[in-house]
């Protein structure tokens, strides 16, 4: 049957991490989506060597969005005005399109998805809100019937792994987030993870889906980790808490602060140290929901870095593979045939 074909604009940490898993995965992906999934074109200023010879590298990022060789769009150059413009390109082109660009979604999401929709493509976002968690998914679909009444998370890995090691190894801020950025956890502009810019996009995102309303990034109050010092840290300890940075998405039915009735907040959090979230510690991000009737649950993983991110792009690829079907114009749909194997003897 037809391959699948992939453009990936940005082969950075995650792009890269997007390379490998498909090269390790190859064979998992086929058996799993019934179809071959290919990388068809890279989109890059600067040409690499360490990629494929079969696979197309052009600095025309606009040109490969429209390409006929690509069903897929996968935007992970980061930022908010070219990238922008390639989404557009792409969903006027009938391409669906994959990104982890959370800034892009918690400022212009509401345009995109209605650009999307006019042109019935899908715009999919897994890997945007933390990392390899499927909280999107979550949100959307294990959720999906319940009222969720409020979420509380670690949804920053850079500064979760900063909070971790000031508090496990008494390391200086500074230190640990240059670390960060060396393990490709860190935002392009790191400021974004440390002043709690990166959360707040996140939480935006997290509180459209939860609540079912429109992205209101504007209304999150949003407080960084830059004026935690060590000696915060240890004070909090010596009193039993610990100090996470956390995002909260809470209902609040009598509505005081706006029409949504939704507060939005990001900001540095004393809590018990034997509560969940205290105990999730270095890249790993949580997101705890407590939604009727189901009740409190938990999810939690590495919300930073090239394997975690590229795990939630490839879900949402894995997603759209299904969405574009695996008959092709051939009509080989061998693997729509169930397993047919003989009845047990003994039975
Ligand atoms: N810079 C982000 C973080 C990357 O540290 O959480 C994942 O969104």
């Amino acid at each position: 049957s037809k391959p699948i074909k992939l453009a990936i604009l940005g082969p950075g940490t995650v792009g890269t991490g997007v390379i490998n898993l498909i090269n390790d995965n190859l064979d998992e992906l086929k058996r799993r989506s019934g179809r071959d999934i290919i990388i068809t074109e890279v989109g890059t200023r600067r040409q690499r060597d360490d990629i494929d010879a079969s696979i197309v590298q052009s600095d025309d990022l606009m040109a490969i969005a429209s390409s006929d060789n690509v069903d897929i769009v996968i935007e992970l150059i980061g930022g908010t005005t070219f990238a922008k413009d390639l989404i557009m390109q792409a969903i006027k082109n009938g391409k669906h399109v994959v990104t982890a660009n959370k800034a892009l979604l918690a400022e212009h999401g509401n345009e995109l998805f209605a650009l999307a929709e006019a042109h019935q493509v899908h715009v999919a976002y897994e890997a945007a809100v933390a990392g390899g968690i499927p909280i999107i998914k979550v949100m959307r679909e294990a959720l999906a019937a319940n009222k969720v009444e409020w979420l509380a998370g670690i949804i920053n890995g850079t500064g979760n792994f900063i909070m971790s090691e000031m508090r496990d190894k008494g390391r200086p801020f500074a230190d640990v987030l240059a670390e960060a950025q060396a393990l490709g956890y860190a935002e392009a502009d790191p400021t974004f993870d440390v002043e709690g810019i990166d959360a707040a996009h996140k939480l935006a995102i997290l509180a459209s889906i939860a609540f079912g309303m429109p992205l209101q990034f504007d209304k999150v109050y949003c407080e960084g980790i830059t004026g935690i010092t060590l000696q915060d840290v240890n004070y909090a300890e010596e009193l039993g808490y610990r100090i996470k940075h956390l995002g909260f998405a809470v209902r609040r039915d009598s509505a005081d602060s706006d029409s949504s009735g939704i507060e939005l907040r990001v900001h540095p959090t004393l809590i018990p140290q034997d509560a969940l979230l205290a105990n999730v510690n270095g890249v790993k991000n949580a997101v705890l929901v407590n939604s009727h009737p189901l009740g409190q649950t938990l999810y939690c993983g590495d919300g930073a870095g090239a394997g975690a991110t590229a795990s939630a792009v490839m879900a949402d690829v894995m997603d759209l593979v299904r969405i574009l079907g695996s008959d092709d114009a051939e009509g080989n749909n061998s693997h729509h045939v169930p397993h047919l194997a003989f009845m047990p003897e003994q039975l």
